[in-house]
């Protein structure tokens, strides 16, 4: 059989770059990559577990693939669903052979071995594992900018999050790993990283160096050659002081720090187990607002978590007001398996929930909109990472990732490079501007 194969990828940053890992591991194993389930004769999906919508999402893609494409082809399901129900899989879908969490990446090529040897069914299950997936055959779809995973895993226990079900106990990368793979980024031409992590913030070298998360950043930050260094995503009880002074001292770092709060109510946070009150998060926040660089603030909020109150979503509200933040995502509370709100009483009604979702969305867009157009007027530097040729448009982000596009400088080709660029108009969700000759 040809060894060809397709790869989609459901879920969030971490099973991105895991793709790229994966991808770069078969391609080295001799195994060429396709672009749709049609002509590849391997089958994969990375898939995603977080609310009970992106399961079904996976669902419903094998079922249709059983219907068309898929006969005669090897289906294989890696990522957060496959590590979530194992083998129940073979019974809910027969026609899968190969399921595996992302912490037996590193035993693909002998899987696949397996399967070609004539194994029906082959798993990649084990959490109990010190392993991190770290591979120099990643290969990169972003030309401009490159995931880096410096810890993979959670050891939190938020009552409504399959995460560390999925993805097993906290593992540091060696800073050693960590500095040599930003290195080696910038020797291939990358200008900007994004380090990974579901929590970086309790990131620690497990080598004799010991590193905290904050010295990691500043030396990444400080590899000649590297120009912008962002992070995602931070705990709030982990998201210490000198992470804020690091981003203050050196310019290379973004700012820009994501730090979900998930709610505004004490009594939800507490629910939620999520390890601080509103008044510590609120301490964060004006670390943040008294730093001497304008740092923009993203968040994750839930709404409709079992027992919210009216009360204690007008709290909600009324963090958003406080903090302003620079944009948000918001979901609605979505029960899951294994976690421990899903034993929780008083699940509020779906209607609500998507009351509670949209006004949120509403108060979030008037500060936007707001917020955005205190920058008009300003010149702001843009790593330039597409180009609309209908719109006669460049479009990139700022180091406080606002989404900027702006005209000017056609005749160049100015991918990948960096322009400081005028804002002139500004909406809820992007600015537009004009290159500053
Ligand atoms: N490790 C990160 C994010 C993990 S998942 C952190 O701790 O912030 C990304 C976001 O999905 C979370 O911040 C949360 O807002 C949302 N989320 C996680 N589980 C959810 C659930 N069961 N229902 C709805 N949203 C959920
Ligand atoms: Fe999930 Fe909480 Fe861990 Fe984030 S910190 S991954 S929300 S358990
Ligand atoms: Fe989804 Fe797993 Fe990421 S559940 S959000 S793909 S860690």
């Amino acid at each position: 059989m040809e060894k060809t194969f397709y790869i989609e990828t459901f879920g969030c940053q971490m099973n991105a770059h895991d793709s790229e890992k994966v991808i770069g591991t078969l391609i080295d194993q001799g195994y060429a990559q396709r672009e749709t389930p049609e002509e590849a004769n391997y089958i994969f999906y990375n898939t995603c577990s977080i609310r009970d919508k992106a399961e079904q999402k996976v669902f419903n893609r094998l079922m249709h693939l059983k219907k068309s494409a898929g006969r005669g082809k090897v289906l294989g399901l890696l990522g957060c669903v496959a590590q979530q129900e194992g083998e129940k899989i073979f019974e809910r879908a027969p026609y899968i052979s190969l399921v595996a969490g992302s912490a037996s990446y590193t035993k693909l090529p002998e899987m696949l071995r397996q399967l070609e040897a004539g194994d029906r069914r082959v798993t990649g299950l084990s959490l109990d594992t010190e392993e991190t997936f770290d591979t120099p055959l990643t290969r990169r779809d972003n030309p401009y900018k490159a995931f880096l995973t410096i810890i993979e895993g959670c050891d939190k226990a938020c009552a409504y999050c399959v995460v560390p079900f999925t993805r097993g106990p906290e593992r540091s990368r060696t800073a050693a790993s960590v500095v040599d793979e930003a290195k080696r980024l910038v020797d291939q031409g990358y200008t900007e990283v994004q380090l990974l992590g579901q929590n970086v913030n309790s990131y620690r070298d497990p080598s004799p160096t010991g590193w905290d998360f904050a010295t990691l950043l500043n030396e990444v930050g400080n590899i000649p050659g590297m120009k912008r260094v962002r992070f995602t995503t931070s705990h709030p009880r982990d998201f210490v002081k000198p992470i804020i002074d690091a981003i203050e001292s050196n310019p290379n770092l973004c700012n820009h720090v994501h730090l979900p709060v998930q709610s505004g109510s004490d009594y939800v946070l507490g629910a939620m187990d999520r390890l601080y009150t509103r008044e510590q998060y609120m301490q964060r926040i004006e670390w943040m607002k008294n730093s001497k660089r304008p740092i923009a603030i993203t968040t994750d909020i839930i709404l409709g978590f079992p027992g919210e109150t009216e009360e204690d979503f007008q709290q909600t509200l009324d963090l958003l007001d406080e903090v302003e933040y620079d944009a948000l995502f918001a979901f609605k509370y979505s029960p899951r398996p294994n976690t421990a709100a899903l034993q929780f009483e008083d699940h509020i009604p779906e209607e609500e929930k998507t009351r509670r979702i949209q006004m949120l969305l509403e108060r979030q867009r008037a500060i936007q909109i707001r917020k955005n157009s205190e920058l008009v007027g300003a010149v702001e530097e843009v790593h330039v990472e597409g180009r609309h040729e209908m719109l006669n448009q460049w479009t990139g982000k700022t180091t406080s990732h606002h989404t900027l596009n702006f005209t000017g400088r056609d005749s160049e080709d100015l991918l990948g490079r960096y322009v400081n660029v005028r804002v002139l108009r500004a909406g809820p969700n992007s600015l537009t501007g004009e290159a500053v000759q």
